[in-house]
């Protein structure tokens, strides 16, 4: 990219960009700064530390909070970002730009040995840490807010388990979380990034989506929107139906893995393409991963098949093979939205929704009197954040009339 020096008040301040694009999170705190509801507490951030967490980190600060704050994932944080926040009273950062997966969790767990009260959790990595190994630290915890698929379906996991010892909200499970987040925001920038990385047109390219839950659908859609040929891969019959009404061709992986120009994989869980799958590939194939934990791409076995790999552009890594084919990684197989050279996560309108959702799931914690459990998000708080984000967007909704809400409240009506 090409470097270009930034000016005006915009230009020095990291965060002011994105700050223009979430009016939801600048309301929250404005009120947060009234009300205070997390004075004399310490919370923890965990995510990609980015400009839009850094808002997120600023209006969490609003509400009196000091915020110690780290990433989620080793390669997806910005210098500029942490180095700003750091600076601020109250703010303390346990991150630095491109850590290996080791100083990442050293950082994690040196943030937990502060013993926070509240956690913003992002794919579960500071709650799991908390339960294994800082037992001490649990009694303080007033709750964790987890904004992930992923990180939900840990937190579920430790519940089964019966080691869940403090109450969490499973924030990405809104509506306003993963219908815009999931669908459009990781929709949007992993087929952008897809583009920006290998500078490759995607019209006209077939494009296998893994998982057709919410950004699978994101990716599909958003792809076939600028022309590609979409083939999705499904486990659960009901999402292979709804992608097949949705027009997009279902084949299994061993089918499509002949056929596809572009792979991107959205199922949270782990060897989805695999050796097998490598070796049907064309060549010059484009292998990219959404979803949370760079275990969806057997990137193992692809190192094992391959007699050598380089490096042909930032960000994507060449395995070689034998034969003369090139199957090309994205960001080592992490996230290609938040990890790779031109990635910037989702756009901020989508953040906006999502981490207001944060924001009042950590309220909320902090003021109900929660059982430990993993428990849904109160309806009228997705709501309170619908509706200020709708007014905000200038999106108008039509009032209910008294008669239509007495109409669905008479059982008897005939
Ligand atoms: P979801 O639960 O809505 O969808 C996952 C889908 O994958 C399900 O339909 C499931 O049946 C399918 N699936 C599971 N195993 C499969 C397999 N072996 N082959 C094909 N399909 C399979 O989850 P969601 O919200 O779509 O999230 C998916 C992943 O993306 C998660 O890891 C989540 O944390 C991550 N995520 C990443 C974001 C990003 O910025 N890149 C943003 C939001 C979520």
């Amino acid at each position: 990219m090409k470097e270009v020096e930034l000016t005006g008040p915009e230009g020095a301040d990291p965060l002011a960009w994105t700050r223009e694009s979430t009016p939801l999170l600048r309301g929250l705190a404005d009120d947060l700064r009234r009300a205070e509801p997390f004075a004399g507490m310490t919370a923890a951030v965990a995510s990609h530390l980015e400009p839009k967490t850094g808002v997120f980190i600023e209006t969490v600060a609003a509400g009196g909070a000091d915020v110690l704050f780290t990433g989620s994932d080793p390669d997806s944080g910005h210098e500029a970002v942490i180095d700003h926040l750091d600076d601020q009273p109250g703010l303390e950062a346990f991150a630095a730009e491109g850590m290996t997966e080791a100083e990442l969790d050293e950082q994690h767990h040196r943030l937990l040995d502060r013993e926070p009260d509240l956690l913003f959790d992002d794919g579960c990595v500071l709650a799991a840490k908390l339960h294994d190994s800082h037992g001490d630290a649990l009694d303080s915890v007033v709750g964790v807010a987890e904004q992930t698929t992923s990180g939900v379906h840990r937190l579920e996991a430790m519940a089964a388990d019966d080691v869940l010892a403090v109450p969490a909200f499973a924030v990405n499970h809104t509506p306003m979380k993963r219908r815009f987040d999931n669908v459009h925001g990781t929709g949007e920038s992993a087929v952008s990034n897809v583009q920006l990385t290998a500078n490759r047109i995607v019209s006209g390219e077939t494009v296998v989506v893994a998982g057709y839950g919410h950004v699978g659908r994101g990716v599909a859609e958003k792809a076939r929107g600028i022309g590609a040929h979409t083939v999705v891969v499904e486990v659960d019959p009901r999402k292979a139906l709804e992608a097949h009404m949705d027009g997009h061709r279902v084949a299994s992986m061993a089918d499509a893995a002949a056929d596809g120009d572009v792979f991107v994989t959205a199922t949270g869980v782990r060897d989805v393409v695999r050796e097998e799958h490598f070796r049907e590939m064309h060549d010059d194939v484009l292998l990219a991963n959404a979803g949370h934990y760079d275990v969806e791409i057997d990137v193992d076995a692809l190192r094992g098949l391959a007699e050598s790999t380089s490096t042909p552009r930032a960000g994507v890594t060449r395995f070689h093979l034998p034969d003369g084919r090139r199957l090309n990684l994205f960001a080592e197989g992490r996230l290609v939205n938040l990890s790779g050279p031109y990635s910037q996560g989702h756009p901020a309108a989508v953040m906006d929704s999502t981490f207001a959702m944060m924001t009042v799931a950590g309220r909320e914690l902090v003021e109900a009197d929660l059982s430990p459990a993993v428990h849904a998000v109160p309806d009228r708080l997705d709501r309170e954040v619908a509706r200020k984000k709708a007014d905000a967007v200038g999106v108008p909704v039509e009032d209910r009339t008294d008669e239509q809400a007495a109409y669905l409240d008479d059982w008897r009506r005939e």
